[in-house]
Protein backbone atom coordinates (compact mmCIF):
# COMPACT_ATOMS: atom_id res chain seq x y z
CA UNK A 1 0.00 0.00 0.00
CA UNK A 2 1.17 3.66 -0.29
CA UNK A 3 1.64 6.00 2.09
CA UNK A 4 -1.37 8.71 1.92
CA UNK A 5 1.09 11.22 1.07
CA UNK A 6 2.19 9.76 -1.70
CA UNK A 7 -1.13 8.31 -2.95
CA UNK A 8 -1.52 12.66 -3.04
CA UNK A 9 1.70 13.23 -4.91
CA UNK A 10 0.35 10.78 -7.32
CA UNK A 11 -2.48 12.43 -7.69
CA UNK A 12 -1.16 16.04 -7.75
CA UNK A 13 0.80 14.91 -10.77
CA UNK A 14 -2.26 13.18 -12.69
CA UNK A 15 -3.61 16.47 -12.34
CA UNK A 16 -0.90 18.11 -13.98
CA UNK A 17 -0.83 16.19 -16.83
CA UNK A 18 -4.72 16.17 -17.64
CA UNK A 19 -4.47 20.24 -17.01
CA UNK A 20 -1.37 20.40 -19.87
CA UNK A 21 -2.24 17.42 -21.92
CA UNK A 22 -3.76 20.01 -24.82
CA UNK A 23 -0.78 22.41 -24.50
CA UNK A 24 1.98 19.91 -24.74
CA UNK A 25 0.24 18.09 -27.48
CA UNK A 26 0.53 21.13 -29.70
CA UNK A 27 3.81 21.68 -29.30
CA UNK A 28 4.86 21.27 -33.38
CA UNK A 29 8.42 19.91 -31.89
CA UNK A 30 6.58 17.00 -29.98
CA UNK A 31 8.19 13.46 -30.73
CA UNK A 32 6.41 10.93 -32.81
CA UNK A 33 8.36 7.65 -31.92
CA UNK A 34 9.88 8.41 -28.44
CA UNK A 35 9.51 8.46 -24.82
CA UNK A 36 8.88 12.10 -23.90
CA UNK A 37 7.42 13.40 -20.71
CA UNK A 38 3.30 13.71 -20.57
CA UNK A 39 4.44 17.22 -18.91
CA UNK A 40 6.92 18.78 -17.09
CA UNK A 41 10.75 17.23 -16.70
CA UNK A 42 12.32 13.57 -18.13
CA UNK A 43 15.52 12.83 -17.61
CA UNK A 44 17.02 9.71 -16.62
CA UNK A 45 15.57 6.27 -18.15
CA UNK A 46 15.05 4.35 -14.60
CA UNK A 47 14.28 0.29 -14.15
CA UNK A 48 14.71 -1.06 -17.78
CA UNK A 49 13.22 -4.44 -17.58
CA UNK A 50 11.05 -7.26 -19.28
CA UNK A 51 8.89 -8.78 -16.99
CA UNK A 52 6.31 -10.82 -17.73
CA UNK A 53 5.97 -10.54 -20.96
CA UNK A 54 6.30 -6.74 -21.02
CA UNK A 55 9.18 -4.17 -21.34
CA UNK A 56 9.02 -1.35 -18.67
CA UNK A 57 10.87 1.92 -18.79
CA UNK A 58 10.52 3.93 -15.75
CA UNK A 59 11.98 7.48 -16.16
CA UNK A 60 13.09 10.73 -13.82
CA UNK A 61 10.23 13.00 -14.01
CA UNK A 62 9.21 16.66 -12.53
CA UNK A 63 5.60 16.87 -13.27
CA UNK A 64 5.24 20.30 -11.87
CA UNK A 65 7.72 22.20 -13.89
CA UNK A 66 10.40 21.94 -16.91
CA UNK A 67 13.59 22.24 -14.23
CA UNK A 68 14.54 19.65 -11.94
CA UNK A 69 13.62 19.22 -8.51
CA UNK A 70 11.78 16.27 -6.22
CA UNK A 71 11.77 13.61 -9.18
CA UNK A 72 8.70 10.77 -9.35
CA UNK A 73 9.52 7.61 -11.20
CA UNK A 74 6.90 8.08 -14.14
CA UNK A 75 5.97 4.78 -15.71
CA UNK A 76 5.58 3.11 -19.44
CA UNK A 77 4.89 -0.13 -20.61
CA UNK A 78 5.27 -1.60 -24.04
CA UNK A 79 4.62 -5.50 -25.34
CA UNK A 80 6.92 -4.86 -28.52
CA UNK A 81 9.21 -2.67 -27.66
CA UNK A 82 7.96 0.15 -29.73
CA UNK A 83 4.33 0.70 -28.92
CA UNK A 84 4.25 2.78 -25.48
CA UNK A 85 1.32 3.14 -22.85
CA UNK A 86 1.52 4.98 -20.17
CA UNK A 87 1.22 4.11 -16.44
CA UNK A 88 0.31 5.21 -13.33
CA UNK A 89 3.55 7.08 -11.76
CA UNK A 90 5.64 4.24 -9.78
CA UNK A 91 7.39 6.29 -7.02
CA UNK A 92 7.14 10.07 -5.78
CA UNK A 93 8.55 11.46 -3.26
CA UNK A 94 6.53 11.03 -0.09
CA UNK A 95 8.85 9.47 2.94
CA UNK A 96 11.62 10.62 5.32
CA UNK A 97 13.87 8.68 3.39
CA UNK A 98 13.12 9.94 -0.33
CA UNK A 99 11.13 13.03 0.30
CA UNK A 100 13.53 15.31 -2.07
CA UNK A 101 13.50 12.86 -4.84
CA UNK A 102 13.29 9.29 -6.17
CA UNK A 103 16.21 9.40 -8.01
CA UNK A 104 17.56 7.27 -10.74
CA UNK A 105 17.29 2.92 -10.05
CA UNK A 106 16.69 -0.44 -11.12
CA UNK A 107 14.78 -3.32 -11.91
CA UNK A 108 14.89 -6.85 -10.55
CA UNK A 109 12.49 -9.73 -10.94
CA UNK A 110 12.41 -11.79 -8.06
CA UNK A 111 10.70 -14.84 -7.77
CA UNK A 112 7.92 -12.81 -9.79
CA UNK A 113 8.28 -9.93 -7.51
CA UNK A 114 9.41 -6.50 -9.38
CA UNK A 115 11.70 -4.73 -7.24
CA UNK A 116 12.95 -1.62 -7.80
CA UNK A 117 15.58 0.28 -6.12
CA UNK A 118 16.57 3.59 -6.47
CA UNK A 119 18.14 6.37 -4.24
CA UNK A 120 16.09 8.37 -2.01
CA UNK A 121 17.44 12.16 -1.99
CA UNK A 122 16.90 13.67 1.06
CA UNK A 123 18.10 17.83 1.65
CA UNK A 124 17.70 19.78 4.88
CA UNK A 125 16.87 23.12 4.87
CA UNK A 126 20.14 24.16 5.72
CA UNK A 127 20.92 22.14 2.15
CA UNK A 128 22.68 19.16 3.87
CA UNK A 129 22.56 16.53 1.24
CA UNK A 130 21.69 12.37 2.83
CA UNK A 131 21.01 9.74 0.56
CA UNK A 132 19.00 6.63 0.75
CA UNK A 133 19.26 3.11 -0.94
CA UNK A 134 15.26 2.08 -1.59
CA UNK A 135 13.64 -0.45 -2.53
CA UNK A 136 9.87 -1.09 -3.57
CA UNK A 137 7.97 -4.31 -4.94
CA UNK A 138 5.53 -5.05 -6.94
CA UNK A 139 3.17 -8.13 -8.05
CA UNK A 140 1.90 -6.11 -10.73
CA UNK A 141 3.96 -4.63 -12.36
CA UNK A 142 1.73 -1.39 -12.11
CA UNK A 143 1.05 -0.68 -8.47
CA UNK A 144 4.16 0.03 -6.30
CA UNK A 145 4.95 -0.71 -2.78
CA UNK A 146 7.72 1.19 -1.20
CA UNK A 147 9.95 -1.43 1.61
CA UNK A 148 12.22 1.88 2.69
CA UNK A 149 15.97 1.98 2.88
CA UNK A 150 18.54 -1.16 2.17
CA UNK A 151 21.47 0.59 1.53
CA UNK A 152 22.98 3.26 4.44
CA UNK A 153 26.21 5.64 2.84
CA UNK A 154 29.13 3.67 3.77
CA UNK A 155 31.95 5.28 5.39
CA UNK A 156 34.84 7.44 3.11
CA UNK A 157 32.27 8.75 0.69
CA UNK A 158 29.73 11.85 0.22
CA UNK A 159 26.52 11.92 -0.12
CA UNK A 160 26.80 12.17 -3.80
CA UNK A 161 26.02 8.42 -3.67
CA UNK A 162 23.28 7.25 -6.04
CA UNK A 163 22.17 5.58 -8.92
CA UNK A 164 21.80 1.55 -7.71
CA UNK A 165 21.71 -0.91 -10.55
CA UNK A 166 20.80 -4.63 -9.23
CA UNK A 167 21.63 -7.72 -11.02
CA UNK A 168 22.10 -11.48 -10.55
CA UNK A 169 25.28 -13.36 -10.65
CA UNK A 170 25.95 -16.69 -9.98
CA UNK A 171 22.99 -16.58 -7.61
CA UNK A 172 23.90 -14.04 -5.48
CA UNK A 173 22.58 -10.36 -5.97
CA UNK A 174 25.31 -7.35 -6.57
CA UNK A 175 24.49 -3.46 -6.87
CA UNK A 176 26.63 -1.19 -8.12
CA UNK A 177 26.16 2.40 -7.26
CA UNK A 178 27.48 5.98 -8.20
CA UNK A 179 29.66 7.85 -5.75
CA UNK A 180 31.86 10.34 -4.96
CA UNK A 181 34.82 9.90 -2.58
CA UNK A 182 35.58 12.00 0.10
CA UNK A 183 38.86 12.89 -1.52
CA UNK A 184 36.46 14.10 -4.48
CA UNK A 185 36.94 11.75 -7.05
CA UNK A 186 34.34 9.52 -8.94
CA UNK A 187 33.92 6.05 -8.16
CA UNK A 188 31.15 3.16 -8.95
CA UNK A 189 30.93 0.73 -5.90
CA UNK A 190 29.88 -2.54 -5.59
CA UNK A 191 27.49 -4.13 -2.74
CA UNK A 192 26.34 -8.20 -2.44
CA UNK A 193 23.68 -9.44 -1.28
CA UNK A 194 21.64 -13.22 -0.78
CA UNK A 195 18.11 -11.44 -0.33
CA UNK A 196 18.04 -8.09 -1.85
CA UNK A 197 17.37 -6.78 1.84
CA UNK A 198 21.08 -6.90 3.57
CA UNK A 199 23.87 -5.96 1.36
CA UNK A 200 27.24 -5.76 2.18
CA UNK A 201 29.78 -3.28 0.94
CA UNK A 202 32.51 -4.88 -1.39
CA UNK A 203 34.41 -1.27 -2.32
CA UNK A 204 34.97 0.43 -5.29
CA UNK A 205 35.43 -1.34 -8.67
CA UNK A 206 36.56 1.50 -10.41
CA UNK A 207 37.33 5.23 -10.14
CA UNK A 208 39.18 8.29 -10.51
CA UNK A 209 42.77 8.74 -7.98
CA UNK A 210 43.59 12.47 -7.27
CA UNK A 211 40.98 14.50 -9.32
CA UNK A 212 42.50 12.52 -12.63
CA UNK A 213 38.94 11.37 -13.73
CA UNK A 214 36.31 13.38 -12.67
CA UNK A 215 34.52 14.31 -9.43
CA UNK A 216 31.70 12.18 -9.26
CA UNK A 217 30.28 8.99 -11.26
CA UNK A 218 26.28 8.79 -11.94
CA UNK A 219 24.08 5.84 -13.51
CA UNK A 220 27.01 2.85 -13.19
CA UNK A 221 25.54 -0.25 -15.25
CA UNK A 222 27.68 -3.98 -15.20
CA UNK A 223 27.13 -6.47 -17.41
CA UNK A 224 28.93 -8.95 -19.00
CA UNK A 225 28.78 -9.50 -22.99
CA UNK A 226 30.64 -11.81 -25.03
CA UNK A 227 32.61 -13.19 -22.03
CA UNK A 228 33.72 -9.64 -21.07
CA UNK A 229 32.60 -7.04 -18.15
CA UNK A 230 31.63 -3.63 -19.05
CA UNK A 231 31.07 -0.72 -17.01
CA UNK A 232 29.17 1.64 -18.50
CA UNK A 233 29.38 4.70 -16.20
CA UNK A 234 28.80 8.88 -16.73
CA UNK A 235 31.65 10.90 -14.89
CA UNK A 236 31.74 14.49 -14.10
CA UNK A 237 34.37 16.97 -14.12
CA UNK A 238 36.13 15.50 -16.95
CA UNK A 239 37.44 18.48 -19.34
CA UNK A 240 37.64 18.53 -23.35
CA UNK A 241 40.50 16.64 -25.03
CA UNK A 242 40.61 17.42 -28.94
CA UNK A 243 37.13 16.21 -30.07
CA UNK A 244 36.70 14.18 -26.61
CA UNK A 245 34.46 15.24 -23.70
CA UNK A 246 32.64 18.35 -25.53
CA UNK A 247 29.38 17.96 -23.59
CA UNK A 248 29.30 19.49 -19.77
CA UNK A 249 29.08 16.18 -18.67
CA UNK A 250 29.76 12.54 -20.55
CA UNK A 251 28.61 8.91 -20.66
CA UNK A 252 30.67 5.47 -21.60
CA UNK A 253 32.45 2.27 -20.93
CA UNK A 254 35.40 0.81 -19.73
CA UNK A 255 35.76 -3.04 -20.54
CA UNK A 256 37.76 -5.96 -18.44
CA UNK A 257 37.23 -8.39 -16.03
CA UNK A 258 35.48 -8.37 -13.04
CA UNK A 259 36.59 -10.18 -10.36
CA UNK A 260 33.20 -11.01 -8.07
CA UNK A 261 34.83 -11.90 -4.95
CA UNK A 262 37.30 -9.34 -4.34
CA UNK A 263 35.56 -6.67 -6.65
CA UNK A 264 38.79 -5.89 -8.27
CA UNK A 265 38.17 -4.93 -11.63
CA UNK A 266 40.90 -5.05 -14.65
CA UNK A 267 40.09 -3.29 -17.35
CA UNK A 268 41.16 -0.72 -20.32
CA UNK A 269 40.45 2.70 -20.82
CA UNK A 270 37.32 4.70 -20.99
CA UNK A 271 35.18 5.32 -24.36
CA UNK A 272 32.26 7.85 -25.14
CA UNK A 273 29.04 6.26 -25.93
CA UNK A 274 27.62 8.63 -28.31
CA UNK A 275 29.51 11.76 -30.02
CA UNK A 276 26.45 13.78 -30.30
CA UNK A 277 24.84 16.60 -28.14
CA UNK A 278 22.15 15.19 -26.06
CA UNK A 279 23.17 11.92 -24.24
CA UNK A 280 23.54 10.99 -20.65
CA UNK A 281 22.42 8.63 -18.06
CA UNK A 282 22.12 5.29 -20.58
CA UNK A 283 20.90 1.90 -18.27
CA UNK A 284 20.87 -2.03 -19.97
CA UNK A 285 18.77 -4.82 -19.27
CA UNK A 286 18.04 -7.96 -21.53
CA UNK A 287 15.39 -8.37 -23.64
CA UNK A 288 13.08 -11.46 -24.33
CA UNK A 289 15.56 -12.77 -26.98
CA UNK A 290 18.41 -12.34 -24.44
CA UNK A 291 20.07 -9.69 -26.40
CA UNK A 292 21.77 -6.39 -24.30
CA UNK A 293 19.57 -3.03 -24.60
CA UNK A 294 20.13 0.05 -23.69
CA UNK A 295 18.29 3.53 -23.58
CA UNK A 296 19.76 6.30 -22.39
CA UNK A 297 18.14 10.02 -22.17
CA UNK A 298 18.14 12.23 -24.63
CA UNK A 299 19.99 15.23 -23.00
CA UNK A 300 22.96 16.24 -20.72
CA UNK A 301 22.46 17.83 -17.49
CA UNK A 302 23.17 21.61 -17.02
CA UNK A 303 23.64 21.57 -20.85
CA UNK A 304 21.42 24.60 -22.18
CA UNK A 305 18.39 22.41 -20.60
CA UNK A 306 16.77 25.61 -19.72
CA UNK A 307 16.59 26.56 -23.43
CA UNK A 308 14.91 24.03 -25.19
CA UNK A 309 11.99 25.62 -27.10
CA UNK A 310 9.49 22.51 -26.11
CA UNK A 311 9.43 24.18 -22.38
CA UNK A 312 7.02 26.75 -24.01
CA UNK A 313 4.60 23.92 -24.60
CA UNK A 314 5.59 22.81 -21.22
CA UNK A 315 7.62 19.99 -21.38
CA UNK A 316 11.40 19.38 -22.03
CA UNK A 317 13.54 16.20 -22.95
CA UNK A 318 13.26 12.46 -23.84
CA UNK A 319 14.50 9.09 -24.39
CA UNK A 320 16.76 7.70 -26.99
CA UNK A 321 15.72 5.17 -29.28
CA UNK A 322 16.45 1.51 -27.48
CA UNK A 323 19.78 0.30 -28.96
CA UNK A 324 21.17 -3.24 -28.73
CA UNK A 325 24.60 -3.41 -27.40
CA UNK A 326 27.50 -5.86 -29.45
CA UNK A 327 31.21 -5.98 -28.12
CA UNK A 328 33.44 -6.06 -30.88
CA UNK A 329 36.86 -6.54 -29.84
CA UNK A 330 36.47 -4.01 -26.39
CA UNK A 331 34.24 -1.55 -28.25
CA UNK A 332 30.79 -1.38 -28.48
CA UNK A 333 28.36 -0.86 -30.79
CA UNK A 334 25.27 0.10 -30.58
CA UNK A 335 22.20 -1.04 -33.02
CA UNK A 336 18.34 0.29 -32.93
CA UNK A 337 16.54 -2.57 -32.04
CA UNK A 338 14.90 -4.66 -34.77
CA UNK A 339 11.40 -4.11 -33.84
CA UNK A 340 11.61 -0.56 -34.89
CA UNK A 341 10.76 -2.06 -38.02
CA UNK A 342 7.33 -2.37 -37.31
CA UNK A 343 7.18 1.42 -37.68
CA UNK A 344 8.07 1.69 -41.13
CA UNK A 345 6.07 2.22 -43.98
CA UNK A 346 6.35 4.00 -47.61
CA UNK A 347 9.74 2.53 -48.89
CA UNK A 348 11.30 4.18 -51.02
CA UNK A 349 14.76 2.62 -52.92
CA UNK A 350 17.20 4.63 -54.71
CA UNK A 351 19.88 2.22 -55.46
CA UNK A 352 23.34 3.04 -57.55
CA UNK A 353 23.22 6.92 -56.69
CA UNK A 354 26.20 8.63 -57.55
CA UNK A 355 26.54 12.08 -57.15
CA UNK A 356 29.13 14.82 -58.50
CA UNK A 357 29.78 17.68 -56.90
CA UNK A 358 26.06 18.66 -56.49
CA UNK A 359 23.37 18.86 -53.99
CA UNK A 360 20.42 16.27 -54.88
CA UNK A 361 17.18 15.53 -53.51
CA UNK A 362 15.31 12.30 -53.93
CA UNK A 363 11.48 11.44 -54.77
CA UNK A 364 10.00 10.45 -51.61
CA UNK A 365 12.66 11.39 -49.18
CA UNK A 366 12.00 13.73 -47.03
CA UNK A 367 9.60 13.90 -43.68
CA UNK A 368 9.75 15.03 -39.99
CA UNK A 369 9.87 11.26 -38.93
CA UNK A 370 12.60 9.56 -41.26
CA UNK A 371 14.33 6.98 -41.18
CA UNK A 372 17.43 6.38 -43.75
CA UNK A 373 19.98 3.85 -44.68
CA UNK A 374 22.51 4.42 -46.76
CA UNK A 375 24.90 1.35 -47.83
CA UNK A 376 27.92 0.93 -49.47
CA UNK A 377 29.18 4.41 -49.31
CA UNK A 378 32.17 5.19 -51.41
CA UNK A 379 33.33 8.65 -52.00
CA UNK A 380 35.88 11.56 -52.48
CA UNK A 381 36.06 15.23 -50.64
CA UNK A 382 32.79 15.81 -47.83
CA UNK A 383 30.11 14.42 -48.54
CA UNK A 384 26.61 15.55 -46.22
CA UNK A 385 23.18 15.22 -45.33
CA UNK A 386 20.95 17.95 -44.53
CA UNK A 387 17.89 17.61 -42.78
CA UNK A 388 15.12 20.83 -42.25
CA UNK A 389 18.01 23.51 -43.51
CA UNK A 390 18.52 23.30 -39.67
CA UNK A 391 20.72 19.84 -38.72
CA UNK A 392 23.55 18.49 -41.02
CA UNK A 393 25.82 15.33 -40.79
CA UNK A 394 28.94 15.04 -42.75
CA UNK A 395 31.81 12.86 -43.46
CA UNK A 396 35.12 13.87 -44.71
CA UNK A 397 37.02 11.13 -46.76
CA UNK A 398 40.35 12.88 -46.71
CA UNK A 399 40.66 13.61 -42.86
CA UNK A 400 38.41 10.95 -42.31
CA UNK A 401 36.28 12.95 -39.60
CA UNK A 402 32.99 12.52 -39.12
CA UNK A 403 30.71 15.97 -37.75
CA UNK A 404 27.18 17.11 -36.59
CA UNK A 405 26.38 20.32 -37.48
CA UNK A 406 23.49 21.79 -35.91
CA UNK A 407 22.22 25.50 -35.34
CA UNK A 408 22.53 25.80 -31.89
CA UNK A 409 18.87 26.46 -29.81
CA UNK A 410 20.79 28.24 -27.14
CA UNK A 411 22.85 30.56 -28.84
CA UNK A 412 20.80 32.54 -31.33
CA UNK A 413 21.12 30.12 -34.23
CA UNK A 414 24.97 30.01 -34.06
CA UNK A 415 26.36 26.71 -35.61
CA UNK A 416 28.07 24.37 -32.99
CA UNK A 417 29.21 21.24 -34.28
CA UNK A 418 30.27 17.87 -32.45
CA UNK A 419 33.01 15.12 -34.14
CA UNK A 420 34.65 12.04 -34.45
CA UNK A 421 37.87 10.13 -36.52
CA UNK A 422 36.12 7.35 -38.15
CA UNK A 423 38.77 5.89 -40.58
CA UNK A 424 36.04 4.50 -42.79
CA UNK A 425 32.37 5.33 -43.65
CA UNK A 426 30.21 2.33 -45.06
CA UNK A 427 26.97 2.70 -43.67
CA UNK A 428 24.81 5.56 -42.43
CA UNK A 429 21.66 4.40 -40.36
CA UNK A 430 19.16 7.64 -39.34
CA UNK A 431 16.34 8.37 -37.25
CA UNK A 432 14.82 11.62 -37.53
CA UNK A 433 11.79 12.16 -35.59
CA UNK A 434 10.49 15.61 -35.64
CA UNK A 435 13.61 17.61 -33.01
CA UNK A 436 15.65 14.51 -32.62
CA UNK A 437 18.50 12.85 -34.67
CA UNK A 438 19.79 9.95 -33.71
CA UNK A 439 22.98 8.16 -36.72
CA UNK A 440 24.08 5.23 -36.89
CA UNK A 441 27.80 5.22 -38.47
CA UNK A 442 29.00 1.68 -39.46
CA UNK A 443 26.62 -0.51 -37.76
CA UNK A 444 26.79 1.28 -34.74
CA UNK A 445 30.35 2.04 -34.66
CA UNK A 446 29.99 5.23 -33.57
CA UNK A 447 26.45 7.45 -32.61
CA UNK A 448 25.46 11.14 -32.61
CA UNK A 449 22.28 11.46 -31.32
CA UNK A 450 21.19 15.10 -30.78
CA UNK A 451 18.06 17.56 -30.62
CA UNK A 452 17.45 20.31 -33.29
CA UNK A 453 14.80 23.01 -33.66
CA UNK A 454 13.13 24.40 -36.76
CA UNK A 455 11.73 27.89 -36.82
CA UNK A 456 9.26 26.77 -39.59
CA UNK A 457 8.17 22.99 -39.79
CA UNK A 458 9.81 21.78 -43.54
CA UNK A 459 10.60 18.28 -44.54
CA UNK A 460 13.63 18.96 -46.05
CA UNK A 461 16.49 16.08 -46.61
CA UNK A 462 19.42 16.95 -49.12
CA UNK A 463 22.58 15.53 -50.04
CA UNK A 464 25.38 17.20 -51.24
CA UNK A 465 29.10 16.21 -52.18
CA UNK A 466 32.30 18.62 -52.73
CA UNK A 467 33.36 15.61 -54.88
CA UNK A 468 32.00 12.60 -55.24
CA UNK A 469 29.84 9.98 -53.23
CA UNK A 470 28.29 6.89 -54.32
CA UNK A 471 25.62 4.98 -51.97
CA UNK A 472 22.65 2.67 -52.00
CA UNK A 473 19.82 4.70 -50.14
CA UNK A 474 16.57 3.62 -48.85
CA UNK A 475 14.26 5.39 -46.57
CA UNK A 476 11.35 4.92 -44.71
CA UNK A 477 8.19 7.10 -42.97
CA UNK A 478 8.08 5.94 -39.21
CA UNK A 479 5.37 5.47 -37.41
C1 LIG B 1 21.64 11.83 -13.68
C2 LIG B 1 21.11 12.12 -12.29
C3 LIG B 1 21.27 10.94 -11.36
C4 LIG B 1 20.20 11.16 -10.36
C5 LIG B 1 19.10 11.73 -11.20
C6 LIG B 1 18.21 12.71 -10.50
O1 LIG B 1 21.07 12.63 -14.66
O2 LIG B 1 21.73 13.27 -11.75
O3 LIG B 1 22.55 10.81 -10.80
O4 LIG B 1 19.80 10.00 -9.71
O5 LIG B 1 19.71 12.35 -12.31
O6 LIG B 1 17.13 13.05 -11.32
Amino acid sequence: MKSLNEKKQIQLAEEEVKKYASIVESDPNRLRYHLMPPVGLMNDPNGLIYWKGTYHVFYQWMPFQTTHGAKFWGHYTSRDFVHWERQAPALAPSEWFDRNGCYSGSAVDNDGVLTLFYTGNVKDDDGTRHTYQCMAVSSDGVRFEKKGVVVHLPDGYTAHFRDPKVWKHENKWYMVIGAQSEQLDGKAVLFRSDDLMHWEHIGAIAGGEDGNFGYMWECPDVFRLSGKDVLIVCPQGLQPEGMHYQNVYQAGYFVGQLNYETGQYVHGTFTELDRGFEFYAPQTMVDEHGRRVMIAWMGVPDQDEDQHPTIAYRWVHALTLPRELVLIGDKLYQRPIEQLQLLRSDEVHHPNVFLQKEVRQFDGVKGKTVELLLKQIDGKGVFSIHIQNNVSFSYDFEQKVATLERESFARNGMKEKRQCLLSQLHTIHMFIDTSSIEIFLNDGEEVFTARFFTKEENEHISFQTNAEASFHLSKWKLC
